[in-house]
């Protein structure tokens, strides 16, 4: 499974928490930055994973800012793209069950690494109801 990942830097601790994890997983990650805590546009990265999951083949995105707002508002204006931000494992079950969500937007500052690992696996695992 090929897994787009971006983040600003109100995310970045997490989203290198999470591919610490999820190393030695069967996902295949793309990780798309930034790269550090410094200030970043978080426009940019939202824009970079849509592309991916839109135009290369990849099966889902993960988008972490300080809330996940930012990211699910910029990635839903475009067509296809159903961003779901997730505040617990629960939310990213049901929004790949009931609403094919193909991209994950989660929250540095709101949701701890523990969380946020179970979220990300319930999105990647489950499977939409139909
Ligand atoms: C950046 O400080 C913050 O605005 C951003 O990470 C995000 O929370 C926006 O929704």
């Amino acid at each position: 499974m090929k897994v787009a990942i971006a983040c600003d830097h109100g995310g970045y601790k997490l989203k290198e928490f999470l591919l610490s994890k999820l190393k030695d997983s069967n996902y295949n990650f793309i990780d798309l930055g930034c790269n550090s805590n410094e200030n970043v546009h978080y426009p940019y990265y939202s824009r970079r994973v849509t592309h991916y999951v839109l135009n290369e083949g990849y099966d889902f995105g993960i988008l972490i800012c300080g809330t996940g707002q930012g990211m699910s508002m910029c990635s839903n204006k475009n067509k296809n793209i159903r961003a779901a931000l997730c505040t617990d494992a629960t939310m990213a079950t049901l929004a790949r069950a009931h609403g094919d969500s193909n991209i994950l937007c989660m929250g540095g500052r709101i949701t701890n690494d523990k969380v946020a690992l179970e979220t990300t696996i319930n999105f990647l695992e489950t499977k939409f109801d139909g």
